[in-house]
């Protein structure tokens, strides 16, 4: 199992370092820019392998060959999100870098490669990474809800007392401002969170949630990465062990809720495939509407680009 890992930056190689911990990889390209920092990283981790007790073969260069014919590629290359700039800015440094990255890609990898996006902003880099390598929409795939997820899954558990494993949670919709919460579908051990938690507690709780990635930055200047990097690495185990786990990703949409031609989470099958199938659940009126804002923030940044 060959994965390429492009950006070796905080959360590049923390994914590096989850794929040889739980050896779900005997190969890691990291590629960067930087060619320092992607050897340093590589030979970083491994220094670390016997106590590690993994035997994968870590690269790390700036060289796309090296990356060549691997089974899923990972995208973490951009400029870093500084507090204050605009998620506007932001895509269009990104996005450049998501059209040099995705020309290299399409050149080394093969018809089954699958690529995630975790780039920011996710859903309309995604769209850029699809429209340049032309793959069909099973094998580009960016990582929001499951992150999201994972963080409103945290605040649950805490507030409970009780193992965040125990807690379900989906959330769609954009991955930033405008994701979507969906409280109705949250349980604690099969429990619904609205028999256990007041009304106010679960807004606070949504509203910590969408501030989640913002709050680490805020507190330590620079964007999380560590659970960015737990998040992904339960979407590449559930692609390669073909596990078929329902996730919420940012997917592209043909005609699913209503929408079309637009990256956006929303929950899926992960299987061999990349993506497996969508799941359209039910919304009530104000999910809709949050929703639809958060399509409209996506396609306000991608109707501008010419690809
Ligand atoms: N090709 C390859 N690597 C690149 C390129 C490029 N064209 N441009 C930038 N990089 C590299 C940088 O050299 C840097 O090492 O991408 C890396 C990004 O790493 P960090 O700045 O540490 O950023 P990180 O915290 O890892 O976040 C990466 O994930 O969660 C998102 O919002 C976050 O978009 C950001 C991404």
């Amino acid at each position: 199992m060959k994965i390429t890992i492009v950006g070796s930056g905080k959360v590049g190689s923390s994914i590096a370092r989850l794929l040889a911990i739980k050896q779900l990889a005997d190969e890691i390209v990291l590629i960067d820019i930087n060619e320092g920092l992607a050897k340093g990283t590589a030979l970083d981790l491994l220094h670390a392998s016997s106590i590690d007790h993994h035997a994968c073969r870590i690269v790390g260069t700036k060289d796309y060959e090296f990356a060549e014919d691997s089974e899923l590629y990972i995208i973490t290359a951009g400029a870093p999100r500084n507090p204050g700039m605009s998620r506007k800015d932001l895509f269009d440094k990104n996005a450049k870098i998501a059209v040099e990255v995705s020309e290299n890609i399409k050149r080394v990898s093969n018809s089954r490669s699958k690529i995630i996006v975790i780039t920011n902003p996710v859903d309309a880099i995604s769209y850029v990474v699809k429209k340049v390598t032309g793959f069909d929409r099973r094998r580009v795939i960016g990582l929001s809800g499951v992150l999201d997820s994972a963080r409103m899954r945290f605040y649950i558990a805490q507030e409970l007392d009780v193992a965040p494993e125990n807690v379900t949670a989906i959330v769609i919709g954009g991955h930033g401002n405008h994701m979507v919460p969906l409280v109705k579908y949250s349980t604690v051990g099969g429990i619904p969170i609205t028999q256990l938690l007041s009304r106010e507690k679960i807004e606070e709780i949504v509203e910590r949630t969408k501030r989640g990635g913002a709050e680490v930055l805020e507190t330590m200047g620079f964007s999380a990465f560590s659970a960015p990097a737990s998040s992904v690495v339960e979407m590449i185990e559930s692609i390669i062990k073909n596990k078929r786990k329902i996730l919420p990703c940012s997917v592209y949409l043909q005609g699913e809720y209503g929408v079309n031609d637009c990256f956006i989470g929303v929950p899926v099958v992960l299987g061999k495939n990349g993506l497996e199938r969508i799941i359209e659940v039910e919304l009530d009126e104000e999910e809709k509407k949050k929703f639809l804002e958060s399509i409209n923030e996506v396609r306000s940044l991608i109707e501008k680009i010419n690809l």
